[in-house]
């Protein structure tokens, strides 16, 4: 509880309780769930700032479909996350050493939780603390496997981040395009720099196009393409990461990429983790997908045609046929 307490009042936790659309309340305390818990240490801060809101919120639904509140959604979440870990070699980019010191972690939109947990466990022994906030509140943050040093909390990315300038040595953006507005990213990336402190880091993962052997997975994936083009997402924000750092005032990213492999005769480490993953991912969108009126070989895509064509993919796989997506990580230090 000390511990807790400790870390909320050093962010400075900000309150998203009575914040309109586009305000960001900089300083006002307590947030969603900890509201009760932290609101005794709250400083009372007017907004001085106004962070612009996305355009495309054409279609909200959109956002929700990867939200981590069912058990199987956990289950996909926590194997892209060892599909990550095995292509990049590590959870993140930067060692803990070379961090502006006290070492202070944020993990935005962190889904499950998983990536915070493990940090937390790692860099316990550096006197680290690890933070990560969702829209959805994760199971963890009040199960008995979050760490002291860890505090998971619900907010929305979309907005001003709840947390005051400067208050952490590196942030973690993975895996978030699905919930992100195309012309919402270089904004995004501005709220993880004002966070993040002189010297430290912000480290994007994402995913590109996935390429197929398999024509039935090439057709749900042009049609899912299509899906996130009438949304206004990217389908995996993975090849925009140069340009979107650039856009939001960092200088010279560095770009890593992975090129993650299934299919015989030999994938690379996270290739199985990745096709069960875009299995399930297209699994989830079947909703969307059949209400778009996105047509296919000059018929509205429906339920059942998406089925049938999941159906096709699965067997596709098991019998080896080659399927890969490029992944992508961008990593770029806050200068001054
Ligand atoms: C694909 S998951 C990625 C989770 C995590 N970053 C990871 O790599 O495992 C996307 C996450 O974004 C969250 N999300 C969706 N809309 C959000 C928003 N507006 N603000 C914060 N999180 C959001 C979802 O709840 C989900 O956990």
């Amino acid at each position: 509880m000390i511990c807790l307490l400790t870390i909320a009042l050093r962010y400075r936790l900000a309150g998203t309780h009575q914040r309109k659309a586009g305000a960001c309340a900089d300083g006002e305390a307590a947030i969603m769930h900890a509201h009760t818990m932290f609101t005794w240490l709250t400083r009372h801060r007017r907004a001085t700032r106004r962070l612009p809101m996305p355009t495309q919120t054409s279609d909200e639904g959109h956002r929700y479909f990867f939200i981590s509140n069912d058990q199987s959604e956990v289950l996909r979440l926590n194997l892209q996350h060892f599909m990550f870990a095995r292509e990049f070699g590590s959870d993140r980019a930067v060692p803990a050493q070379v961090m502006p010191q006290p070492i202070e972690l944020l993990d935005v939109a962190c889904g499950t939780g998983f990536w915070a947990i493990q940090q937390a466990k790692e860099l316990a022994p550096l006197g680290a603390n690890i933070v990560g906030f969702d829209k959805q509140l994760p199971s963890a943050a009040t199960s008995g496997e979050r760490p002291d040093n860890c505090l998971l909390i619900a907010g929305d990315a979309l907005e001003c981040f709840p947390f005051g300038d400067a208050s952490f040595s590196y942030v973690m953006m993975r895996a978030c395009s699905a919930f992100v507005p195309r012309d919402h990213w270089p904004i995004f990336l501005r709220e993880a720099a004002r966070v993040t402190r002189p010297g430290g880091f912000v480290e994007v993962r994402d995913f590109g196009v996935v390429v197929s052997e398999s024509q039935a997975m090439t057709t749900l994936t042009r049609i899912f393409t299509q899906l996130a083009d009438r949304v206004g997402i990217y389908p995996g924000a993975g090849p925009h990461l140069r340009t979107i750092f650039n856009a939001a005032g960092f200088n010279s990213p560095r770009i890593m990429t992975r090129q993650v492999r299934f299919g015989r005769p030999r994938g690379t480490p996270g290739g199985a983790l990745m096709v069960t993953d875009y299995l399930a991912v297209l699994k989830r969108v079947i909703v969307p997908i059949s209400q778009s009126g996105i047509i296919w070989d000059h018929v509205p895509i429906t339920a059942t045609r998406w089925e049938n064509l999941l159906v096709e993919a699965e067997a596709d796989s098991q019998e080896g046929k080659k399927t890969a997506v490029q992944l992508t990580c961008a990593l770029a230090r806050r200068v001054a």
